[in-house]
This record gives structure tokens, C-alpha cells and sequence, in this order.
């Protein structure tokens, strides 16, 4: 799987697998999503770098809780899976890329992320995206909640089955969040690379 995703970001710039975690780990991280959600420990997304950040509810309204090291055996066998990705990404494509920043992402019903690029403007480290996603194996493509690429060749919607991966380079894949009937949960985060 590894290989085939970096093929795909080659030659397309993204790339998504249906089975990236086991089914029982994403219920486990699904879970500890909806329990920390529920002790108040997420919060409001912004848009931009923290000392720019700034709640804008018209571009995008999730809450989100950044996932460290040691927080959580789950999320620690998540971060391993990333970490296997992004030493395989670095052995064949050579982007130097040198951690992953990455949190859980809880979109309420109606929630949405508006078209965006990862990568900002007073930050361009933010090199590789990768979206897990958490959601219970009976999302129907009626709930929405659909990422939606913004490709050359046009818009691919991404129904967000627990399980799927989707990996794209950050700097050049258009993309945005579009609103489902329910709760919709991710662990989202950026491979980055060192400043240059
Ligand atoms: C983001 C984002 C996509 C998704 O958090 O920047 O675009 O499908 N997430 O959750
Ligand atoms: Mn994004």
C-alpha cells in the first residue's frame, strides 16, 4: 500500500486507500474522539498558523484536538502507521520531510471547510496532507460530508468512509469539506518539512 500511494502522488498528486488503519483501530480512535469531544477538550478550528489564527466560522466550523505522542495507545498506533508513510514517502521521493502535526477533526451535522489550499501563506511547510477517516462503516454517500478535490481534469468527490485514507501534496491539491446530515470525524495532519 505504501508503494502505491507513492506512486499515486507522483503521478497524480494524491492518492486514496480504502483500508489504511485496521477497522478496529479506527473504532477505538472514533471512540476516543466522541469521548474527548464530550469532556469539552476540542475546540474550534482557525484558519492559518496559531499566531495568526483566528476562529472564522464562514470558512469552516470544526473542532479539532491535536493528537501528541503518549496520548493515547490508539493514537499512538496511528502515529506509527503515519510515521511508517512518511519515512516511505522520504525514501523514494526525497521531500526531507521531517515531522507530522496531526489532529482529530469533528465537523458537527452541517459542518463544512470551505475550498483551501493546506499550505499557507506565511507557512509553506505544510508539504503532504493525510485525512483518516474515523466514521462509522454505515456512512451512506446521502450523508455527505464528501471531500472534494479540485483536479485538472475536475472534481472528485471522496465519500468519508472510516478506514479510507487520503493523501495529497498540500501545495497544489484544492480541495474542501462539504457539509453532512451528521457527525463527521477525522484525524488529519501534515507531513512537514524543515523551513527553508
Ligand atoms: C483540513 C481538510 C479534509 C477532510 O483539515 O484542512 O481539508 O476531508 N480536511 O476532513
Ligand atoms: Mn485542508
Amino acid at each position: 500500500m505504501l508503494a502505491r500511494i507513492i506512486d499515486d502522488l507522483v503521478t497524480h498528486g494524491w492518492s486514496q486507500q480504502p483500508v489504511f488503519l485496521p477497522q478496529t483501530l479506527t473504532a477505538e480512535l472514533a471512540q476516543e474522539c466522541r469521548a474527548r469531544n464530550a469532556a469539552g477538550e476540542l475546540a474550534p478550528a482557525g484558519i492559518g498558523r496559531a499566531a495568526t489564527q483566528m476562529i472564522h466560522e464562514g470558512i469552516r466550523n470544526d473542532l479539532i484536538l491535536w493528537l501528541d505522542p503518549g496520548c493515547s495507545a490508539p493514537g499512538d498506533r496511528a502515529l506509527a502507521a503515519f510515521e511508517e508513510l512518511r519515512q516511505a514517502i522520504n525514501r523514494e521521493l526525497f521531500l526531507g520531510l521531517e515531522e507530522l502535526e496531526c489532529h482529530f477533526a469533528l465537523y458537527p451535522p452541517g459542518g463544512f471547510y470551505q475550498r483551501h489550499l493546506d499550505r499557507f501563506r506565511d507557512d509553506d511547510c505544510r508539504t503532504v496532507t493525510v485525512v483518516c477517516y474515523l466514521n462509522d462503516p454505515d456512512w451512506r454517500p446521502e450523508h455527505g460530508g464528501e471531500l472534494r478535490l479540485y483536479l485538472p481534469e475536475g472534481v472528485r468527490d471522496v465519500v468519508p468512509l472510516g478506514g479510507t485514507l487520503m493523501c495529497f501534496m498540500s501545495d497544489r491539491i484544492e480541495h474542501e469539506v462539504r457539509p453532512a446530515s451528521r457527525e463527521r470525524l477525522s484525524l488529519t495532519g501534515w507531513f512537514r518539512r524543515r523551513p527553508l
